[in-house]
């Protein structure tokens, strides 16, 4: 089997989840392409030595640039703070590699679109990494939508919550300055709903939003960036350039209406990525905190045997499963990280595009930014005004 050679640039939380799902993947899934784990990229020198002992990186390296211009490099997997994407994926592209990327895409859809056009270009393969598509309910409810069982989808209901940064003394991180991050839960966490918006309802034509920052100022992080914890930082404040909650409706080129809610202040929600899709024929819902279970209501059904039935998406015949566990094992978050990287190596071998790509983190942006004009100027924005 052909090796390819991995560097990945950033060793903190995605860096993590990244390198677990290019070294599990081999163990579970029969691929074509063998991944090896060739060099790790993070800021500081010792703190890159642990992570690429503890996670079976080969090398080290503390500048970027090098990493993305080594000939022995086939793919590039980035993993860093937002504003760092656009530079290391067109420096990338521009070295023939294959990109891995993080979302949100980039800054602005303007950086985004520089991005992908660098990749087509340069005739690399593009990814974006938007997990969620790849758990295996989201899977299947795609599954479920493209057979017709749901039939003219009417509504999407988005809401994507998280409440890890409502105490006042949580630090200001990279995810809190506008010029790291580009927005706040908009971006972080509304890219994630709009993504799985665009691929279970269709493309959003235009947009209403209202945004609220709760916080202006933060305790200044003691050092580095990186992942704090509330309490970390030093007795000097620091101005919070980002919103805290963003709310978004929308209308979708196919008729649809959709709302997304995205917040960092939603005290008790860890990581509640929830969505409901109400259509002709039947509805779905879904919640990441309960990622096995799909809702599923069949109009279909007998009237007096209706309701949302909750389908364990742990069956062989489900998405991604078979390579798994017996049925009711169930899975994790990890899990959808090695799934993207399966896909991945699937698609360089065939020589096919994946998705989400480079075009679909652009449209992704062009719909954020115009939450965010909306936000500003209290009006409705088409998607396609964004330029
Ligand atoms: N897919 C998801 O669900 C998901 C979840 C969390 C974060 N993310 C995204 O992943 C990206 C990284 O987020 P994170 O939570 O891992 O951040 P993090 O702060 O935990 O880690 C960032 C890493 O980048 C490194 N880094 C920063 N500047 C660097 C430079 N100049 N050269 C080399 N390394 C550098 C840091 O040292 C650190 O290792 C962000 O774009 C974020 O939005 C995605």
């Amino acid at each position: 089997m052909k090796n390819v050679n991995v560097a990945i640039i950033g060793t903190k939380f995605m860096g993590k989840a990244h390198s677990n799902a290019w070294s599990g993947a081999p163990k579970f899934f029969h691929l074509g392409l063998n991944p090896v784990l060739k060099v790790a990229c993070g800021q500081n020198e010792r703190g890159t030595r642990e992570f690429a002992q503890t996670w079976g990186w080969q090398e080290t390296e503390t500048d970027w640039h090098k990493v993305v211009e080594r000939p022995d490099v086939d793919v590039i997997d980035i993993c860093t703070p937002t504003y760092l994407h656009k530079d290391i994926a067109i420096a990338a592209a521009q070295n023939g590699k294959q990109i891995f990327c993080e979302k949100p895409m980039a800054l602005s859809y303007a950086e985004a679109r520089e991005m992908y056009e660098a990749a087509e270009k340069a005739g690399v393969l593009h990814y974006l990494n938007h997990n969620y598509r790849r758990c295996p309910a989201v899977a299947y409810a795609k599954q479920l939508i493209d057979e017709g069982k749901i039939g003219q989808i009417f509504h999407w209901r988005g809401a994507y919550l998280q409440d890890w940064i409502t105490d006042p003394n949580f630090p200001l991180t990279w995810h809190l300055q506008k010029k790291y991050a580009g927005a706040g839960p908009h971006y972080d966490l509304n890219s994630h709903s709009v993504d799985l918006a665009r691929y279970l309802v269709g493309e959003v034509a235009a947009v209403s939003a209202m945004m609220k920052q709760f916080y202006a100022k933060r305790p200044l992080p003691g050092s580095g960036a990186g992942t704090f914890k509330s309490g970390e930082g030093g007795g000097e404040m620091g101005e919070q350039t980002v919103d805290d909650a963003s709310f978004m409706i929308a209308e979708f080129e196919n008729g649809a209406l959709g709302a997304f809610e995205s917040s960092r202040f939603a005290s008790g929600r860890k990581n509640y990525n929830y969505f409901e899709i109400y259509g002709s024929k039947g509805s779905l819902a879904f919640d990441l905190e309960r990622m096995n279970e799909l809702q599923f209501l069949n109009l279909d059904d007998p009237v007096d045997q209706q309701g949302f039935r909750t389908i364990l998406v742990t069956n062989a015949t489900h998405p991604y499963v078979a390579a798994w566990w017996p049925p009711g094992h169930i899975i994790g978050y990890e899990h959808e990280f090695t799934h993207a990287v399966v896909d991945f190596l699937a698609a360089m071998e065939k020589g096919t595009p994946i998705v989400p790509n480079f075009c679909d983190g652009m449209r992704n942006m062009q719909v954020l930014e115009a939450g965010i004009v909306s936000a500003k100027n209290g009006c409705k924005v088409a998607v396609a005004d964004i330029k």
